[in-house]
């Protein structure tokens, strides 16, 4: 078991440190994208369920060969394609102990510690993004459990004050909840609506600006026009721009009609723990929920996301689960059952507790400060260059671009993205934005900064002038 064990350490161990030894996009950078195909990983992790127990070592060895072909590196510097974080190391090794000890967090009793780690790193958040700090957390898989968390305790709310009694009746007897959401929102949302027996013609999509921020008159005007409870479901760093919503207009409106704020958070929030930007959420503190995640900008390994809740009660209402054997602890430790949909689950709470100690409030501000900083200095040198649109304002760490052949008015983003990708050396990926084929560049992995994005902006430039050079002798 020791040798299994240590060759898994040892590996990972080397494994990370030549992913970030080639976080410059050198000639001998290892490529981040797989390169096994579905045919060759299925055949490396094929065959028949064996009969007979197979010796420790040799299953891993197997697991090493058979996955890191396949594995694509999110956790590099030159990945932008997607919003994610880069599981910082200190998490890596607190998540390794996590396993090995193999706690449940689901009450007190069946781990003191993780619950007390859970109860710390709680506080420690409300404390660094400067949020209620007697509003209660709980720990999820991410930011689409933390929202659906949230919106559940919403649910449950709105219907009390509307005189229903949920845990009681249930949807089946309740007057419809309205959801208001961004044209934009992100999927996830809609999702978590939708598990919670929400459905399409309950939900008001409010159309957007540029940006992706919602339009406060138009919110306004279909509130009025409906009847019933409401929720409004707002965004603190859209997707694809960064943009936060206005939270102070969205606040006052919710407080007319006694309706529930919720915050799509799941990397924006983070901007309140960096003072240079912590004005882009001003106001978002006067929501009632917020759901972000732990394994974007704060760098946990996966799967690592926070759902916040103002009014404690309201959490525990949906999500508490009781029986005479989950018993609370006499002396008042937390039962994180309480706060997220999971009764047995990992103990998430180490890895968050080692990750913000390991960088303390300082390395949080100055990690978002840096990426923002890298995304608006990448925005500056691709807006100068002829062809290059830069889309949105860059406020965060997200940038729209679209590449544009302007002679025959053709877009080539797409033609770029593969460039880009060639021989594995970054990993860009397109998507639509207000109905064109955009570029969408996230500046959120640990060790991204002014040196790797100007290495970035000198790549695209070089190919941007490659390519147009063989459009015009094609
Ligand atoms: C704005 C936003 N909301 C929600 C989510 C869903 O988060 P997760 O994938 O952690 O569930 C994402 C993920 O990219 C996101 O960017």
């Amino acid at each position: 078991m020791r040798d299994a064990m240590k060759l898994a350490a040892d590996h990972g161990a080397a494994w990370r440190t030549g992913a970030t030894s080639s976080v410059r996009a050198d000639a001998n950078a290892r490529s981040i994208h797989p390169t096994a195909s579905l045919e060759e990983l299925r055949h490396a992790f094929g065959g028949p369920l064996p009969d007979a127990p197979e010796e420790g070592q040799g299953v891993i060895r197997h697991l090493i060969a058979a996955a890191e072909p396949g594995l694509v590196g999110n956790t590099d510097a030159r990945f932008h394609a997607w919003v994610m974080g880069a599981s910082h190391p200190v998490g890596v090794a607190a998540d390794w102990l996590t396993s090995a000890w193999g706690q449940n967090p689901g009450i007190y009793q069946c781990s003191p510690a993780a619950a007390t780690a859970e109860e710390v790193a709680a506080g420690w958040l409300l404390d660094l993004l400067d949020l209620p700090r007697t509003a209660s957390v709980g720990f999820s898989t991410g930011a689409t459990m933390a929202g659906f968390t949230c919106l559940a305790a919403a649910r449950g709310e709105v219907l009390r004050r509307s005189g229903h009694d949920f845990a009681d009746l249930g949807l089946a007897h309740a007057p419809p909840v309205t959801v208001f959401v961004a044209a934009d929102t992100h999927a996830s949302n809609l999702a978590a609506i939708r598990y919670l027996g929400i459905g399409n013609r309950d939900i008001v999509r409010i159309p957007t600006d540029g940006d992706g921020r919602m339009a406060v008159p138009e919110l306004a005007q279909r509130m009025a026009g409906t009847e019933g409870p409401k929720i409004v479901l707002a965004t603190a760093g859209q997707i694809n721009t960064g943009a936060f919503d206005d939270f102070h207009a969205l606040a006052d409106l919710v407080r007319e009609h006694d309706a529930w704020l919720h915050v799509d958070a799941a990397f924006g929030l983070w901007a309140r723990a960096a003072p240079g930007r912590k004005h882009l959420a001003d106001g978002l503190d006067r929501a009632d929920s917020w759901s972000t995640d732990g394994h974007k900008w704060l760098q946990v390994p996966y799967d690592s996301g926070f759902a916040i809740v103002r009014d404690p009660e309201a959490h525990v209402r949906a999500m508490d689960i009781t029986a005479s054997y989950l018993t609370q602890s006499p002396d008042g430790g937390r039962n994180p059952t309480q706060f997220s949909p999971e009764l047995s689950r990992r103990a998430r709470g180490f890895a968050v507790w080692a990750v913000l100690r390991a960088l303390g409030r300082q390395g949080v501000a100055e990690m978002i400060e840096r990426h923002c900083a890298a995304a608006a200095l990448l925005g500056d040198l691709l807006g100068g260059l002829s062809g290059v649109r830069v889309h949105n304002e860059v406020v965060l760490n997200q940038l729209v671009v679209s590449f544009h052949d302007g002679a025959r008015g053709e877009n080539l983003t797409a033609a770029m993205e593969e460039r880009l990708n060639a021989g594995g050396r970054y990993f860009f990926r397109t998507a639509e934005w207000k109905g064109e084929t955009v570029l969408r560049v996230s500046v959120i992995s640990r060790e991204t900064g002014e040196a790797e994005i100007r290495d970035l902006a000198r790549c695209m430039e070089r190919e941007w002038s490659d390519l147009q050079a063989a459009r015009r002798q094609g």
